[in-house]
């Protein structure tokens, strides 16, 4: 049986759950109509700047830190200013989006006045736009510092476009929030039909031979992939609270990242540094992995699956603290290397003649197996007698 992809969002019916998100990889036309050939649901076009020093890319802009083996582990830290276009162009350029694809395109702006806002936004529905993206969270642009109006000014931008145009209205929020919950339930009154959780995060690097901040020295936008588990748990979290949809962004590498999104509620999933760092052509893999995903759990139609995993987000009373495991070395496995003895704070793993012994005093955290490079640890259930703590094979010393 093969999973149908096609989810609603915005009340638009798309044909995947995968949205490429705003940045370079959807600034032009030409760009967007990849995004469509390799399968995706919907586009965000690259956001447009009011302020025009937005619009001016500094070089370089992208560096890869933290690199690890392949592009599976990285911190993507760039400055990659908004869409080059002015307004004019910006809606020149949605209008030919528009004509050279079928998949809905979002367009996105960034304004610092109100009246901006306002005339902005029906430009670009009447450039075509099928919906729009209030961007008050770039990592470079006015609204950076993320001062302490920034959640009251979300809400009120959100409301006076939502009641200046007929498109439907997404307020994407920063991640850098007091009360998410707030914003977001707040968005929503004011005529939000989506909100997208979350833009990535404003950071900093320092290059500590020449003592300044790396790249052109100023704070710059950072993701990756291990960027996934803040999003996640707020889109967990906010799924059961809001009428609206939800689009989640951040941290997406593959199909089973989005699958992660779909359960907790998202109606969509973005995704932008997968796009940049694999091509385009990482859209139909995820898609594939979505389908197989789908067929091996009998998941009909997306929304089958979405949300399934919500109400198996546990509350503080609800998490299960009995001790119910213990660590056990495998000394065939075990290449002596040291790494879980010196990890071990609880001093519960010692060494021994054979390599390293555990002992009755483990505490089940879980921590050396997952340090174990050789796969020589693994956490066992305790028996009732140890779960009392008196049975224990050896005194000071669990059996291995
Ligand atoms: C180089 C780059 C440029 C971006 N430009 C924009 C933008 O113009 N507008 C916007 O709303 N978000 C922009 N973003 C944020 C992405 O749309 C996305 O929300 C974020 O990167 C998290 O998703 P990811 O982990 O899949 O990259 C940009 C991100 C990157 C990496």
């Amino acid at each position: 049986m093969r999973a149908h992809l096609s989810t609603t969002y915005l009340g638009m019916d798309l044909k995947s759950p995968i949205v490429v998100a705003p940045a370079g990889i959807t600034e032009t036309a030409e760009r967007i109509g990849r995004c469509e050939e390799h399968g995706a649901g919907a586009v965000v076009m690259k956001t447009m700047a009011e302020p025009e020093i937005m619009r001016q890319s500094p070089t370089p802009r992208f560096r890869l830190l933290k690199k690890g083996k392949g592009l599976r582990h990285f911190v993507l830290y760039s400055y990659e200013q908004a869409s080059q276009f002015g307004p004019e162009a910006y809606a020149a350029e949605l209008e030919k989006s528009r004509k050279r694809v079928t998949i809905p395109v979002i367009a996105s702006i960034a304004c610092t006045k109100e009246r901006s806002w306002i005339e902005m936004a029906q430009m670009m529905e009447s450039a075509g736009a099928n919906a729009l993206e209030i961007n008050l969270s770039c990592p470079h642009g006015p609204d950076m510092s993320l001062d302490s109006g920034i959640e009251a000014r979300i809400t009120r931008i959100t409301g006076l476009v939502a009641s200046a145009v007929k498109i439907p209205v997404v307020a994407k929020l920063p991640s850098q929030l007091t009360d998410p919950s707030a914003v977001a339930k707040g968005v929503q009154e004011a005529g939000a039909k989506g909100v997208v959780i979350f833009n990535r995060l404003v950071g900093l690097d320092v290059d500590v031979e020449s003592q300044a901040p790396i790249m052109h020295g100023a704070f710059a936008g950072h993701g990756g992939y291990w960027s996934i588990h803040y999003p996640l748990r707020w889109v967990a979290e906010l799924s059961p609270l809001l009428a609206i949809d939800i689009a989640a962004s951040g941290g997406v590498a593959s199909g089973e990242d989005a699958i992660k999104f779909l359960l907790v509620g998202a109606s969509v999933v973005q995704i932008c540094t997968a796009v940049i760092v694999n091509g385009y052509g990482i859209i139909s893999q995820i898609n594939a992995e979505i389908t197989d995903y789908a067929a091996r759990h009998n998941f009909r139609s997306m929304s089958e699956l979405r949300g399934l995993a919500c109400d198996r987000v546990l509350g503080l009373q609800a998490v299960d603290r009995r001790r119910k495991v213990r660590a056990r070395i495998d000394g065939e496995k075990c290449n002596h290397c040291g790494a879980c003895y010196r990890a071990c704070f609880h001093g519960t793993i010692v060494p021994d003649r054979e390599g390293y012994a555990i002992t009755s005093d483990c505490t089940g955290c879980g921590l050396c197996a997952e340090i174990c490079d050789c796969g020589a640890i693994s956490m066992v259930p305790l028996s009732g007698a140890e779960t009392g703590r008196e049975t224990d094979s050896q005194p000071g010393r669990l059996g291995n």
